[in-house]
């Protein structure tokens, strides 16, 4: 098959899927992912066939909101992409995810590395607190409670299990993300969102402790 129709149809397919997902991890999130892999594509080269896909179906099997953990690969055999290309998105999309940081996520390709990029610029800035906050709401999480302080997980039963507000988060795994970029190009934007993201959180703490003596 014709490589820019295996794209569209996979684009159907996702958006499908998660037009409607509640957790922050809707069509709107893989299309910004889409495109920001193409862009840093353009930047840093890399295979741009390998990088479209993983960035439309890296969040089909997603442990967070997922049970069925194949689809992703029973939808590329349907489709009939070749061997080498599914066993090189299928690698990537398996140890692309954060996890609470205790599994290793390191990616040896270049297309690996800018789809983690841009999935993991998309958690920062002004959009990254917004879909904290609806993952967050999603498990029921409060927003803040300043007698939890942040944790350090040990397995990902930990990160699953964790009672936690969604402040945290932002010292779990958001703050840290700005030095674990792999190309240049990500670390420039993830500086720039990194930035908001402690404005905010001054701004939030600010707001808290606001006539805290009433
Ligand atoms: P990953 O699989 O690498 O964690 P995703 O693309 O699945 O990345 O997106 C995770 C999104 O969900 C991010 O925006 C992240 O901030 C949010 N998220 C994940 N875990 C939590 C949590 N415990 N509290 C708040 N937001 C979370
Ligand atoms: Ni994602």
């Amino acid at each position: 098959m014709n490589k820019d129709i295996i794209i569209n149809e996979t684009k159907i397919f996702v958006k499908n899927k998660l037009l409607s997902e509640g957790t922050g991890h809707d069509w709107y999130h893989i299309k910004r992912v889409y495109n920001l892999s193409t862009y840093l594509c353009e930047k840093e080269n890399g295979d741009e066939f390998i990088i479209k896909m993983v960035a439309l179906l890296h969040d089909i099997d997603d442990w967070k909101f997922s049970n069925n953990h194949n689809t992703t690969e029973d939808f590329l055999k349907s489709i009939n992409v070749d061997k080498e290309s599914m066993s090189k998105i299928m690698k990537i999309i398996k140890t692309m995810s954060f996890k609470g940081g205790v599994q290793d996520s390191t990616q040896d390709s270049i297309e690996g590395k800018i789809v983690q990029d841009a999935d993991r610029l998309d958690a920062l800035g002004a959009i990254g607190i917004a879909r904290a906050f609806a993952y967050g709401g999603s498990k029921n999480r409060v927003i803040y409670d300043p007698h939890i302080k942040p944790m350090k997980f040990k397995s990902l039963e930990d990160v699953k299990n964790a009672n936690n507000h969604t402040i945290n988060h932002f010292y779990e795994k958001l703050l840290k993300l700005k030095d674990l970029m792999n190309t240049n190009t990500a670390k420039h934007i993830a500086e720039e969102r990194h930035r908001f993201m402690e404005l905010f959180l001054n701004e939030f703490y600010y707001e808290w402790n606001f006539h805290k003596d009433l």
